[in-house]
Formats: structure tokens, sequence, C-alpha cells
């Protein structure tokens, strides 16, 4: 029964020309005339234009789909036809249209806020613009785990619901537990260095949670992101990893999805010089002065780089650049200190990788601090009970060795690949602090 459909980018080849098709989906614009129907259909694949006269299909069908609202879904039969005229160079000549489910007049028309949008979100997910991204989002996270398996990697899944704070308690979304209260994971690396001492090298995709109290372009309340830990494994290298595994994506997208970029005006021109360049490590201390030197912007030393400074950065660079040994003080307390660092105060071996074209950071990561005494400081600093983390510390207690992991954000890099304004569109229903709907 399927074999009789055609997808519509399989129509769009010259081979098909004069060739009976029929298509299933839906109607994405219609124009006519007295005498010429012109349907323009969608499907998964693409559009094709399809006209037909009263004749070619008949004064009652020709009648029924000229009054058909956009987004009905039908299914039309006809003869290819190669016309350069023709939007994208095919259409198909009307031999039967057959109605299956007539739309109601669609609430979406031209030149709507992007607000509405959202608030639409469930409908306006067919519009190619979505897809085009949603397409994107798949081959991005397809690539991800083919990178890692292909080096060995094992995927590991964490807990969603957790009793500890890995990022800071701020951002942390509390559920009821039963009789008690449990949070949402804002990241999994707690367990993926426990899982380590089994696996050595892991990874996962997996939703995030945080509860952001700011209103960003760059911010979700829920998030994906990809992850990776490995045991035996400095901060250097795994800087290595993640410039490859960016470098990966971005390839594979260019590989699979040129049309999409094209749709959404992100054209593979931006994206393929990046990929055959190096990528520049620096550090905190070295970005402070080329925002000093280069933007006359003063950073006082020991502060983290807020957006405002990532971007002011960025400024000077076009690829993704990582910055190294951030002050210790500013870090997350499993951070641990880099003793052979030259700068003017305690830094972490930590690093996050920051995207050009203003889209901030989309990766973090560090090597991970084995000395109890000092995690144990840094928790008490951070108000933390130290008894709640004595199973993390456990893991410093049998065996342990050098490790290093980081997180990517997937949408943060979809972002940036697709050229996207705001990161609520990278995601196919965004949760941020204002919109939990649709
Ligand atoms: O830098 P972060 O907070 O790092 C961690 O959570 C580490 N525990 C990861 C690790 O070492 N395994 O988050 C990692 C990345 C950020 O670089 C950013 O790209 C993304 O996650 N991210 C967000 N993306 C969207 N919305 C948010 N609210 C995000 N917060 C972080
Ligand atoms: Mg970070």
């Amino acid at each position: 029964m399927t074999d009789m459909f055609r997808q519509i980018k399989d129509i769009k080849n010259a081979e098909n020309q004069g060739k009976e098709v029929t298509v299933r989906g839906w109607i994405y614009r219609t124009r006519g005339s007295n005498k010429m129907l012109f349907l323009v259909m969608r499907d998964s694949t693409g559009i094709i234009q399809c006209v037909g006269s009263r004749d070619d299909i008949g004064e009652e069908n020709f009648q029924i789909a000229r009054a058909l609202n956009i987004e009905s879904s039908v299914v039309v039969s006809g003869r290819v036809n190669v016309d350069e005229r023709a939007p994208e160079g095919f259409e198909i000549h009307l031999t039967d249209v057959r109605v299956i489910s007539p739309a109601e007049r669609f609430p979406i028309t031209k030149d709507q806020s992007e607000e509405f949008l959202r608030d639409n979100r469930h409908l306006w997910i067919r519009s190619r613009r979505m897809n085009a991204i949603l397409k994107i989002r798949s081959t991005v996270t397809g690539a991800i785990h083919d990178f890692f398996r292909s080096r060995g990697y094992h995927e590991f899944t964490p807990p969603i619901l957790t009793p500890n704070a890995a990022e800071g308690g701020s951002t942390l979304f509390e559920v009821k537990y039963y009789d008690r209260v449990i949070y949402m994971t804002q990241t999994w690396q707690l367990y993926a260095e426990a899982a380590i001492f089994s696996l050595e090298r892991i990874y996962d995709v997996s939703p995030t949670f945080r509860a952001e109290r700011s209103k960003t372009s760059r911010h979700l309340s829920e998030f994906w992101m990809a992850e990776m830990e490995a045991a035996w494994m400095d901060y250097r290298e795994a800087i290595e990893v993640a410039i490859d595994e960016v470098k990966y994506i971005i390839r594979r997208v260019l590989d699979t999805n040129r049309e999409e970029l094209e749709i959404l005006e992100a054209g593979p021109e931006r994206l393929e010089p990046i990929i055959e360049k190096d990528w520049p490590i620096i550090t905190y201390t070295e970005a402070l002065k080329i925002l000093r030197e280069k933007s006359g912007m003063d950073v006082e030393w020991g502060k983290d780089l807020r957006t405002i400074e990532e971007e002011t950065l960025m400024e000077h660079f076009r690829t993704p650049v990582t910055v190294i040994q951030y002050p210790k003080e500013a870090m997350a307390f499993y951070k641990p200190i880099d003793e052979g660092a030259d700068a003017p105060g305690p830094v972490a071996k930590c690093f996050d990788m920051i995207a050009p074209e203003g889209y901030g950071e989309i990766i973090g990561g560090s090597e991970r601090d084995v000395d109890i005494g000092s995690l144990t400081e840094a928790l008490q600093k951070e108000g933390e009970k130290v008894e709640n983390y004595d199973w993390y510390l456990d893991l410093r207690r049998y065996g342990s060795v050098v490790h290093s992991g980081y997180g990517l954000g997937v949408e943060r890099l979809i972002a940036w690949i697709c050229r996207l304004d705001n990161i609520k569109d990278a995601i196919p229903f965004p949760r941020t602090l204002t919109r939990t709907t649709p």
C-alpha cells in the first residue's frame, strides 16, 4: 500500500518526467483562477506545486479542491513535469485530488510575532522553518552518538531525579517526591564520575533542568545536554575531544542538511571554513587581556565572564574559542586547582568553549578534583551538607584516578548552527521562566 506513494523529494528528479505519481501530504499554499488550480503540497521532505484544470480533475473535485484551506490533508495523483517556471523546477499535473480531512481556517498567517508562533508551536512545528531546524537537531544528536561510539565510549544513562546539586543550589527544580523533596538533574556529572570506574569512557544525551531566573535568548529551563566523562584523562585531552566532537557534528550537518541550512538562511558557506581551521585555546587571564587591549573593557580578575564579556571577546574570533583556567573561586566545587598555571591567583583545571557570532558558551568542562580535603572545603563554602555527598567522596576512596568530562548544550549548538535568534526555536516545545505551554 505504502509503495503507491512517493515522497516529494524523490519526485524532484528529471528522470521522473511524465511519470504518474501519487503523493500524500498537506496543502501548503493555494491559488487559483476560474480555470486553473494551483496547489502547493508539502510532506516531511519538501514542497511541490500541483496544477490542474477542471477538465483534468473533474468539475466537482475542482470546486472542492479550490475551496480547501491550507493544512488540509490530501492525496493527489498526476504526472510529473520538469518545468523551470515552477518553484524548485518541478510540478505535478493533476489527474486526481482526494481530500482526507479538510482543515479549518489555519490560525497562522504571514508576519506574526515570534511569541504568537511559540503560543502555537503545536501548529508552527509544521512550518518549513521548524521542519528544517528539527531535521538538523536530529542530525546533531545522531552525530553525537556516532562520534562517541566510534571512539569506543559507552552510552550511560543517569537518573533524572536526584538528591544532589552539582551546579549550585540556586537553579535546582524541586519535585514533590512522595512525602519529601527531590531535584531534577542539573547534570549527569556526579553519577558519571561513579560510572567511569566501571566503563571508563562514557557519554549521554539527556534532558537537563535548571531554574534559570533570567529571561535571555540562550537559557532554557529544560534543555538537553550531551556529556562525556573519561577515566585516565586530563582536561587538556578532554578539550581535544570537545573540539573534535563539535567539528564532527558540524561536518555531519554539512553532509546531511545543506537544504535545511539554506531554508534557515544559515548557509553552508558560513560553517565550512570554520571546521577547516584550528580553534584557539586561551586562558581566562589572556581573555581579560584581549578585552582590555582590543576592546577597552576592564574586567576585574577573579570575576566569571558574563554574556557581555563573552560577546565582546568573540568579536575578535571567527571560530569557537576554548577559554581555560578560570579563577577557582568562581567555579563549581569539583574543579581542582591547576597548580602549574601562570596566573595572578588560583585557577581551575577547567574550560568553556564559546561559539562565534554571539552564541555564547556551548560547552563547560573540567578535570575533577580527586582530593577529599579540598572537595569538602569547597562544598562547605557552597553551603552544601557534606554528608549528602559522602557517596561521591567514596569515589575518591576506592582506587581514584585522574578523570575529566564536559557537557555540550545541545540547543546552544543548534542555535549557532542554524543561526537562530533565540534558543527557544532550537527545541520543539520550549520551557522557560514564563513558558510552559503548549
Ligand atoms: O557549564 P555547565 O553548567 O556544565 C555542567 O553542567 C558540567 N557539570 C558539565 C560536565 O562537565 N559534565 O553546562 C554545560 C553546558 C553549557 O556550556 C551550556 O551550553 C549548556 O550546558 N547550558 C544551557 N543550555 C540551555 N539553557 C540553559 N539554562 C543552560 N545551562 C547550561
Ligand atoms: Mg558553564
